[in-house]
């Protein structure tokens, strides 16, 4: 594989397990050339890294030398990946606020280049809200991630989610990236996301507690495969993802009527968790509380089933269409009874009990039942899901050619 990488290495304890990534990019004929942060060379010597990588090792912003030799900006441009492996959590946080205030920043901040972040770091600072946040926005920003894994930590009597990947994971990540591929090219993909909100009248409206975190991740999956994404979402407070057309809509007739003008597409994925009911119909004004009358009634109609409407499509079926199920008891029978009554592909069923925490939180636990069976995944994060869940439609997609 005639390809260059720029390894930035960040400090932890786990830049010493570079040093074998390093040996094993060369072995594969991945060229690589490496940036420590000054933390890192507390852990490891540039010097290692010189060794193993046989190149210069950048390591000073403002070093004359290095600059006159090549500049940030070139060391970011020549390479064809970006990784940055131990990503700690100051080197996340400073690349999601767009910090330049070291050679690592600023290379990143200068790329046009994909950039891979194999985080490592405590379990309670990758846990860290703060932390949550920067790895969400780096994802929207299209920042590819593997790992970390859990396990137990170099400190002692620490375990949890947190360890570095391991080198040769690692080295899939990089080649599955440099090879370009893309499975999911040419292929329209629908997404639908986020809750749906109802108006009961100019201030008031029915909704429930989805986030958004998981359609927008899967979305952001699929552009990262090759798709030609279109996201139809709900009501969020997350950012667009990169590389994603956006459609905002608020009800679920705005959202059906969107989601139809995206029609033909290959692959539609109904994330959203859409209103079944909403408010007959919208008071003109505030609706005002008036002296001791009883508290006003709402009638509730049922709302159009996007899912279903796509599924059952008779002209304009999506080859591949995929739902969610969102329980709160017996997930699988409901999830089944769903993917008939719904007539999709594919359900991604979940549980979204209260204290799962899975609504509105960064993780998930899901159960793929299809007319095959039923596959149950471990708990991971929501943009781990995505992507498993993306390379899995583009393994039906190509199985379901096959049998035309
Ligand atoms: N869905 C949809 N339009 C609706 C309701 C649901 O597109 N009006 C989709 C969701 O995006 C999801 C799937 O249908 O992919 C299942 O949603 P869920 O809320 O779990 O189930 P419901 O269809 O609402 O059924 P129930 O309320 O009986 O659980």
């Amino acid at each position: 594989m005639n390809k260059r990488i720029l390894l930035i290495v960040g400090g932890g304890i786990a830049a010493y397990k570079c040093l074998e990534l390093v040996r094993r990019a060369r072995d594969k004929g991945i060229a690589v050339r490496c940036v420590m942060s000054e933390a890192a060379q507390q852990f490891v010597t540039p010097l290692s890294f010189a060794s193993l990588s046989g190149d210069t090792v950048y390591t000073d912003l403002f070093s004359l030398n290095e600059e006159s030799e090549i500049g940030h900006i070139r060391l970011s441009r020549e390479a064809d990946l970006i990784v940055v492996a131990p990503a700690t959590a100051d080197l996340m946080a400073k690349l999601a606020n767009g910090m330049a205030d070291s050679l690592a920043g600023a290379v990143l901040l200068a790329t046009d280049k994909p950039v891979l972040m194999a985080p490592a770091m405590n379990p309670r600072m990758w846990a860290h809200p703060a932390t949550r946040r920067n790895a969400t926005q780096l994802a929207a920003d299209g920042v590819h991630f593997v790992g970390p894994n859990s396990g137990e930590m170099a400190e002692s009597n620490e375990a949890g989610e947190g360890r570095m990947a391991e080198p040769a994971e690692i080295l899939a990540a990089i080649e599955g990236l440099l090879s370009g591929d893309k499975p999911l090219a040419g292929k329209r993909m629908i997404v639908t996301s986020g809750p749906t909100h109802e108006p009961i009248d100019p201030v008031r409206y029915l909704a429930n507690r989805s986030s958004g975190k998981q359609g927008h991740a899967i979305a952001a999956a699929a552009a990262a495969a090759g798709a030609e994404v279109t996201l139809v979402s709900g009501p969020v407070s997350i950012a667009d993802p990169a590389g994603v057309h956006v459609i905002h809509v608020e009800t679920a007739r705005e959202m059906l009527a969107a989601v139809e003008e995206c029609l033909p597409a290959d692959i539609a994925v109904c994330a959203a968790a859409v209103a079944d009911w909403r408010p007959d119909s919208e008071g003109a004004q505030k609706m005002k509380k008036d002296g001791d009358k009883a508290a006003p009634g709402l009638t509730l109609v049922e709302n159009p089933d996007i899912l279903l409407t796509l599924a059952r499509h008779h002209t304009l079926r999506p080859t591949l269409v995929v739902g969610f199920a969102a329980e709160t008891e017996t997930v699988i029978d409901h999830a089944k009874a769903k993917l008939a009554r719904k007539g999709c592909d594919l359900i991604v069923a979940n549980d979204v009990s209260h204290e799962t925490g899975i609504m509105g939180g960064d993780r998930n636990r899901v159960h793929l039942v299809s007319s095959q069976g039923v596959e149950s995944w471990d708990d991971m994060d929501k943009a781990a899901v995505a992507a498993r869940l993306v390379s899995r439609i583009s393994e039906l997609l190509s199985t379901s050619h096959k049998s035309d």
